[in-house]
């Protein structure tokens, strides 16, 4: 069934341009009717292996001594990458930088080092790790208020999976690892309800620009990917594809 282009376009013009405040009944969301909150992490199934991550925060500082002018300054997307690993305190320090728990607030409501509508953080970051120094090749999902990082596959064919579910995008297979950030729509809807998913839309780039802005610190370098193939993504990382789904992207590696 071929819809009218024009109509579609004005579709997707709609998503990025309403719903913020003016068309949503407040009254009727998940908070606003005292439902609880849904989770700030997502559960860890228990027989998996939990990593203890140095303190993401701490790295940072002793790692990257570029000040932040110039970071931003040099920035730029990255697709080419030495065979160098990263060290668990880079990949600590990435992570922190991109989600990292700066101050638990209530049971329900965490800032992080990144901005989010409401504090709602409707994100979990797996990772597709190549080489990163004392950890197995394979899949990860990021516990930021644990400081840890689940195991959840050992997998050496891993990167070029991450380069398969990335539309053939070959420089993914080349990085040390690859951050595959989810969206579980849950946490933003039961606050913001139906204005939850432009502002998730929003969230996703304070993230990936803090990657961008820790990796030129450290001497690495990323890409955003919004090019991927949703179903592949999501059958990588294991999740749903309803309740929580792939929403963006980023291979790292050193320079
Ligand atoms: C939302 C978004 C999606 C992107 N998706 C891809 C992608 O799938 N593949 C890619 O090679 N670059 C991708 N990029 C990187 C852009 O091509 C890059 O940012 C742009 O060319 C400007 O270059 P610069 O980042 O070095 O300033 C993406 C960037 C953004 C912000």
């Amino acid at each position: 069934m071929n819809q009218n282009p024009a109509r579609q376009l004005a579709e997707k013009r709609a998503f990025l341009k309403d719903h913020v405040r003016q068309e949503v009944d407040f009254s009727r969301t998940a908070q606003h009717r005292g439902l609880p909150a849904p989770p700030l992490q997502k559960p860890c199934p228990p027989e998996t292996v939990r990593l203890p991550l140095p303190d993401g925060a701490a790295a940072l500082a002793r790692l990257g001594s570029m000040s932040v002018g110039e970071a931003i300054r040099r920035r730029e997307s990255v697709r080419g990458y030495t065979s160098a690993a990263l060290s668990l305190d880079e990949l600590a320090a990435l992570l922190w930088a991109t989600q990292g728990v700066r101050e638990v607030l209530s049971p329900s409501c965490a800032l992080r080092t990144v901005p989010s509508a409401g504090a709602r953080h409707a994100f979990e970051t797996y990772l597709a790790v190549s080489r990163v120094a004392g950890l197995p090749p394979g899949l990860y999902r990021y516990l930021p208020f644990d400081g840890q990082l689940a195991q959840l596959a050992v997998d050496s064919r891993i990167g070029s999976k991450a380069a398969l579910a990335c539309l053939g995008q070959q420089f993914v297979a080349a990085a040390a690892v690859t951050f595959f950030w989810t969206a579980l729509p849950a946490r933003m809807e039961w606050r913001y309800g139906l204005a939850a998913h432009k502002v998730i839309a929003l969230d996703a780039g304070h993230v990936c620009q803090n990657l961008y802005l820790a990796c030129t610190a450290l001497a690495a370098g990323t890409c955003a990917i919004a090019a991927y193939d949703q179903d592949a993504c999501d059958r990588l990382l294991g999740v749903d594809g309803g309740e929580e789904f792939t929403i963006y992207a980023a291979p790292v590696g050193k320079c």
